[in-house]
């Protein structure tokens, strides 16, 4: 697998059925250590034993897969016909695995064009079986090639909102992407005043209208800050009022993703439970801390707290460092952060009031400042490297397989 592919599907995977009928052992223990794979956390994995014809029997009774992976020790044309057999069982949608004994580019050729979405030789590690049943079910269950960016500080009045707010502005008018912004502070946001609008509405009701698809009320809760800049029009809630649920929050944020290529969130003002919904999910996070030791302590504490959220993969963060020199002898020198966080920071921000408080309060880009332009530059410098991935990947999903059911049903009807 390229870089790009494991980048691709280093994400939480949508809710999905996969099904594996196998009767080699070795092929089972690598589907089921991937019960321990944080991607797979909605992913429910079944091992059958048996082969293609348990697997024709056990789709005639009862539901299809999302994905069925069948293992097979026979290759020959005996092979393909139980294949079809079994796609006639199968729902349109469902996708196909098939593993085998030998390297085969023909009967490799001739499975994907019978509709199956890959074949392996046996014996397949976790990691590669992993990234392939990832790619299959992103491919077919859909989900969108959006971006999601996690802003989040080490502690609190770090910068987290105005560097999200400079963030989703680079993306939208330096990057060109149409880009949405949004917060999870409720009352708390202060959103508004940095970006010049009046809530509408409060995060309370965007994410109940999302839970129950209520598409019509979402759109007017939508302000446009510029051509491709949009913002959720919220924070009218009560200030000490019970934060959104986590379920709802998430619902709104699949309704965003699948308009918006690019998603940037600030968590400054999340609780833990909408921190830790959105950290799983992110394609990027920018952990924002000042060189300050209490909030250099706390970054490196959600360092390590986010690894262990995503099954050990934080190399998707990138610390932020802000305010430097704002009171040079009680900073931590760079090079302890460094070492403190075990990696350098990605960008470096220094203390200018001047720039910064001017920004939020009269609400200018901070790309409109002269020193301004070079500090977005620098935060879009990860942007640009998560949408370079991205832009591969959205030219290899317009192609979209469809299931081997469909696939075989359409073949089937024209002989
Ligand atoms: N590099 C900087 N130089 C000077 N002032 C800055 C800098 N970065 C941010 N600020 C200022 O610091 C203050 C706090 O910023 P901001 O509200 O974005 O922080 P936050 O981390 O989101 O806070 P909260 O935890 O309250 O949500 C603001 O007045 C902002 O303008
Ligand atoms: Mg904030």
């Amino acid at each position: 697998m390229s870089e790009e592919d494991k980048s691709h599907t280093s994400i939480l995977l949508p809710g999905a059925r996969v099904a594996l009928f196998t009767t080699d052992s070795e092929t089972k223990e690598a589907f089921h250590a991937l019960e321990s794979d944080w991607r797979f956390a909605r992913v429910v994995l079944e091992t059958i034993e048996g082969d293609v014809e348990t697997a024709i029997k056990s789709c005639s009774a009862g539901e299809s897969p999302d994905l069925i992976i069948i293992q097979t020790e026979d290759i020959d044309d005996g092979f393909s016909d139980r294949l079809e057999a079994l796609a006639g069982s199968l729902s349109e949608h469902t996708s196909a695995i098939v593993i085998g004994p030998d390297n085969d580019v023909n009967l490799y050729r001739k499975l994907v064009a019978m509709g199956v979405s890959d074949y392996l030789v046996r014996p397949v590690k976790t990691d590669m079986l992993g990234n392939e049943i990832a790619s299959t079910l992103i491919e077919q269950v859909g989900t969108s090639d959006s971006r999601l960016i996690a802003v989040m500080g080490a502690k609190g009045g770090v910068g987290t909102t105005v560097l999200a707010e400079a963030l989703a502005w680079g993306s939208a008018s330096d990057l060109n992407q149409k880009t949405f912004l949004m917060d999870a502070s409720g009352g708390w946001s202060t959103l508004s005043v940095g970006m010049n609008f009046e809530p509408s509405t409060t995060l309370g009701e965007a994410v109940r209208a999302a839970s129950e698809g209520n598409e019509d009320s979402l759109s007017r809760m939508v302000y446009q800050a510029d051509e491709k800049l949009f913002v959720l029009s919220s924070g009218g809630d009560v200030m000490l009022d019970d934060s959104v649920e986590q379920e709802k929050f998430e619902a709104l944020l699949e309704y965003l993703m699948g308009l918006y290529p690019v998603v940037v969130v600030d968590l400054s003002g999340g609780t833990a439970a909408l921190k830790r919904t959105i950290l799983t999910r992110a394609h990027l996070t920018m952990l924002v801390t000042t060189p300050t030791l209490p909030s250099v302590r706390a970054a490196r504490t959600l360092l390590q707290e986010i690894k262990e959220l995503r099954g050990g993969d934080i190399d998707d963060v990138e610390v932020v460092l802000n305010m430097q020199n704002y009171a040079p002898k009680f900073e931590v020198p760079k090079a302890q952060i460094q070492e403190g966080l075990e990696r350098p920071p990605s960008v470096t921000i220094p203390f200018d009031p001047a720039i910064f408080v001017s920004t939020e309060s009269e609400a200018v880009k901070l790309g409109d400042h002269n020193q301004g332009g070079s500090i977005v530059e620098s935060l879009l410098a990860p942007v640009r490297k998560l949408l370079a991935i991205s832009v591969v990947e959205g030219q290899g999903s317009d192609v979209k397989k469809g299931g081997i059911g469909g696939i075989l049903t359409k073949l089937k009807a024209k002989s």
